[in-house]
């Protein structure tokens, strides 16, 4: 029997292509995924064009299945797995060997979708401690949108400090763009009873982030001094949190509507990963003017996403799937995730 399978030589996405490939065969401690469901996320089309660097780990001269968020069904399991049975349904961690604290290097080099092979296929072999149960409550597309994007704003919102405690209640959450990981932020963030303003280059995604509960919204385009709208509308006080998603185009003002002792979360750079000549940051002013924390977040371990998904089940939060692609239009989810089009996450359907 074989399995169908999408793979890339990291030439672009126009270089994606089927394939087919034998059963893989079980190990002591694997389990055999029926895959129903995967998620984009901007890693994933990043790998495919080969732009996918900033890891060492991250070997560039392959071919490799991309993609690393999936939920699917346990159909097979090997010798010495008693956590899993035959039909239970399971979520990847995109590190599956970073079960608690914090992330190791070695950890990192076990990246699923670069540089293992990644989820875009119709089975596939995991460790069985490399899983998560999938929450019941949720179809099979809305929760394969987890283990990256929601995880990372978990992380991010509540990995320094318990929720509930200082993280929540009456804290200003900023964050940018409508993309997977700040829609998973601002419905993490209204669940925890958090102040959410949220920016965007589109005035229609911004009025969709208001009807998810954004208490402010501002159009970046429009806008392009954000951080003083930021500061205005907190009274002076500025955000207590913002998920950096934007990098080299947005660290400098986030900087500068950061509240004093506040944390920018350092995620991603989908404004760009070099900050222009005349913007160098000096960190350390930056940084200390305010007493910032700055903490570079890359995802989170199998614990507290176990813990994220309880918090989910609790406040029954669903998440938010703007488009699902067929197996065969996977060439086509990965254009729209690239164009930037979307609204919260995207979702390729396996069967
Ligand atoms: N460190 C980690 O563990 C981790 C985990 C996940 C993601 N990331 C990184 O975080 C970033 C976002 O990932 P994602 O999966 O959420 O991406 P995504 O779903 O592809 O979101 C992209 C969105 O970013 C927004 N954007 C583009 N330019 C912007 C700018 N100058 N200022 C503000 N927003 C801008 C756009 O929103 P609008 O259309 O609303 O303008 C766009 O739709 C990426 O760089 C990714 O690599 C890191």
């Amino acid at each position: 029997m074989s399995i169908r399978q999408w793979i890339t030589p990291l030439r672009g996405i126009d270089s994606l292509h089927q394939t087919e490939a034998p059963m893989p065969s079980l190990g002591a401690g694997e389990v055999l995924v029926e895959i129903r469901a995967v998620s984009l996320n901007y890693r994933d089309v990043e790998v495919t064009k080969g732009e996918y660097k900033h890891h060492k780990s991250a070997d560039q001269d392959t071919t490799i299945v991309p993609c690393s968020d999936m939920c699917g069904v346990v159909i097979q399991i090997g010798s010495g797995v008693s956590q899993w049975a035959v039909g239970d349904r399971v979520l990847s961690t995109f590190l599956p060997e970073h079960q608690t604290g914090q992330v190791t290097e070695k950890e990192l080099a076990g990246s699923i979708g670069l540089p293992l092979n990644g989820v875009l296929s119709t089975h596939r072999v995991f460790p069985a401690h490399g899983l998560v149960k999938a929450p019941s409550y949720l179809s099979d597309e809305e929760a394969c949108t987890l283990p990256i994007a929601a995880v990372t704003a978990w992380m991010s919102i509540n990995g320094m400090r318990p929720m509930g405690e200082s993280g929540g209640k009456n804290e200003y959450i900023l964050l940018q763009g409508t993309g997977g990981v700040a829609i998973s932020g601002l419905q993490i963030a209204k669940a925890a009873g958090a102040k959410v303003i949220i920016t965007s280059s589109s005035d229609a995604k911004l009025d969709q982030a208001k009807q998810l509960g954004a208490d402010h919204t501002i159009n970046y385009r429009t806008t392009p001094g954000w951080e003083a709208e930021v500061m205005q509308y907190t009274n002076n006080h500025g955000a207590d949190i913002i998920l950096e998603t934007g990098g080299a185009q947005t660290l400098r003002k986030s900087f500068d509507c950061i509240a004093f002792g506040g944390l920018i979360d350092c995620i991603g750079y989908v404004s760009g990963k070099v900050d222009a000549e005349d913007d160098r940051l000096n960190v350390n002013i930056l940084a200390l003017r305010r007493t910032v924390t700055l903490k570079g977040i890359i995802n989170g371990p199998k614990d507290r996403f176990e813990e994220m998904i309880r918090f989910y089940e609790a406040h029954q939060i669903h998440p938010v799937v703007n488009q699902v692609f067929s197996f065969a239009d996977a060439q086509k989810a990965f254009q729209f995730v690239d164009s930037g089009s979307h609204f919260g996450k995207v979702v390729i359907k396996i069967q």
